[in-house]
């Protein structure tokens, strides 16, 4: 599931297509069509659904129609790169243990929308992002995996953005694989 630039998306993608990660990827969701992450599935020939939440009265009604496309292509796990919307209960326990976000802050440090400004209006040294299993409290779901930056004094928003973004197409896929046990059925 993605909502804007893909580069997490391509990152997995990408993993896959190398060898370093063991996972067919059967559709990527996009809630704004055309953006970069849907741009990047067509690029790569991956089949692309756009549910446009504007579309759905409510948070719930959306993620009825996510759960039942997931279902009927039976995905083992769920993946939001970059997917700006909160999910609620209906998403969740549908796929109990097997949704995944990445979110570009240490939690429990930092929760919630621009967690890049956040770090740097908070003055940290260091910073960084987290690979968590998604409950239904915003960004606080069992941790995975991180990776840790330095925040420099010359640092602006881009450029931290930019380091952190780094380690999240490293880890990502990485923690993908390493917990691939946990979601293969049978
Ligand atoms: C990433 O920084 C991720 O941590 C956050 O949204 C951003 C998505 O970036 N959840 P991209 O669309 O994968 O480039």
């Amino acid at each position: 599931m993605a909502s804007g630039n893909g580069s997490n998306f391509e990152a997995i993608v990408q993993a896959v297509q190398s060898g370093r990660l063991g996972a067919d990827i059967p559709l990527l969701v996009v809630n704004n069509k055309n953006c970069g992450a849907h741009q990047r599935a067509d690029r790569f020939g991956i089949h692309v659904e756009v549910v446009d939440h504007r579309d759905f009265p409510n948070r719930e009604a959306l993620d009825r129609q996510l759960v039942g496309l997931f279902q009927s292509h039976r995905v083992d796990v769920v993946v939001m790169a970059g997917w700006m919307r909160i999910v609620t209960d209906v998403l969740v326990n549908a796929f109990p243990e097997q949704l995944v976000n990445i979110h570009p802050s240490l939690l429990p440090s930092f929760r919630g929308l621009d967690a890049v400004g956040q770090a740097l209006h908070a003055g940290v040294s260091i910073s960084g992002c987290t690979v968590h299993i998604v409950t239904a409290d915003l960004d606080a779901g069992p941790i995975l995996s991180q990776a840790a930056v330095p925040v420099l004094s010359s640092d602006n928003h881009a450029s931290l953005a930019e380091r952190v973004q780094k380690q999240e197409h490293i880890l990502l896929p990485a923690t993908l694989q390493q917990n691939a046990h946990r979601w293969r059925q049978g």
